[in-house]
């Protein structure tokens, strides 16, 4: 058998965001080694052979315009992994970086997107407990412009006060509700996401800083690996733990999966699932996700 035609990449037109590091490089990596042209952006310059690089801010709108208006007419596979770190006054940025601008490029690029061709997204082990602001996520994906959104979101910081969480809870939200909606189902358009569990990348600092109150990457290393890793005398993942399975989710291997949130996180949000269903420690799923992202 034939593995490269397997994953089905060959010659085809793969678009990747984050590119430049971490869970996405690793990705990138793997997709020009089967073949794929790819085509990346991210907000630093990309030091890998692409078919072409794009240097852009994707929290702002004018320049994913002006990306989108360089890419290709037909596009394969889309990959949206751009990420950064929550911090006491980034509320909205992080907004628009870890998801808002990935609806948008999503339903921007989507009439280019081909016929059995998929959409993979990052989200994170973060967005756990996504059931309890899903009302909210959907009436924020029914908004139609980038403008009102942002409204939506001036009149809604109670929510996005948890930042990071928020972003990514709506991140599963989006694929949950339009996995089967006429835009994806009627080209058959593959739509799922991954959950990593703490993975040592370029955010590893960034979310060390953020995780302590006081600002101090010791400490907050320190309640990261309480919260993540301690319960199961874990080890935190390599970029290419989430990268190269991502690829394969996005690929022909996948061919029948969609509307899927995967978490790659050796069990841990599967064994708070136990938990809250077991009731074991009293504690429902609301206070372990709210533990867990704090
Ligand atoms: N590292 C972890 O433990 C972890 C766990 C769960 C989820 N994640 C998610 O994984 C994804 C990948 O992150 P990573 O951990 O590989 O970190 P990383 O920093 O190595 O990669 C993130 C990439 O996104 C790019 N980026 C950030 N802001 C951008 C912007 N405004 N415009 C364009 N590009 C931008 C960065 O330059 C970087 O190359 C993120 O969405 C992150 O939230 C990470």
């Amino acid at each position: 058998m034939d593995l490269k035609k397997l994953f089905g990449f060959e010659g085809k037109t793969v678009v990747i965001t984050g590119a430049a590091s971490g869970m996405s490089r690793s990705a990138t990596e793997l997709l020009i080694e089967l073949g794929a042209n790819v085509y990346a952006i991210d907000i630093n310059s990309i030091d890998l052979p692409v078919k072409k690089a794009y240097q852009a801010d994707l929290s702002n709108k004018e320049e994913i315009d002006k990306v989108i208006d360089n890419l290709p007419l037909k596009i394969d596979a889309l990959f949206l992994c751009h990420g950064i770190a929550a911090f006491p006054g980034n509320e909205l940025l992080v907004q628009k970086v870890n998801f808002y601008s990935q609806k948008y490029m999503t339903e921007k690029l989507l009439d280019r997107i081909v016929e059995h061709g998929s959409v993979t997204y990052i989200s994170s082990v973060g967005g756990f407990g996504w059931q309890q602001v899903y009302q909210s996520a959907v009436e924020l994906i029914n908004i139609p412009t980038w403008d009102e959104a942002m409204d939506w979101y001036d009149n809604h910081s109670d929510l996005i006060k948890s930042a990071y969480v928020f972003a990514k809870q709506c991140l599963l939200s989006y694929v949950t509700y339009k996995c089967m909606s006429k835009e994806f189902i009627s080209k058959k358009i593959r739509i799922n996401a991954i959950n990593p569990g703490d993975t040592t990348t370029g955010l590893t600092d960034d979310f060390n800083k953020s995780t302590s109150p006081n600002g101090d990457a010791l400490e907050g290393a320190k309640m990261i690996e309480n919260i993540f890793l301690k319960s199961w005398n874990g080890y935190a993942a390599e970029p290419k733990d989430m990268g190269y399975p991502m690829v394969v989710v996005g690929s022909d291997i996948c061919s029948y999966m969609s509307g899927q949130l995967i978490y790659i996180d050796y069990g841990l949000a599967s064994s708070w699932t136990s938990q809250a269903l077991l009731n074991k420690n009293e504690k429902s799923i609301e206070e372990i996700s709210h533990d867990a992202n704090h």
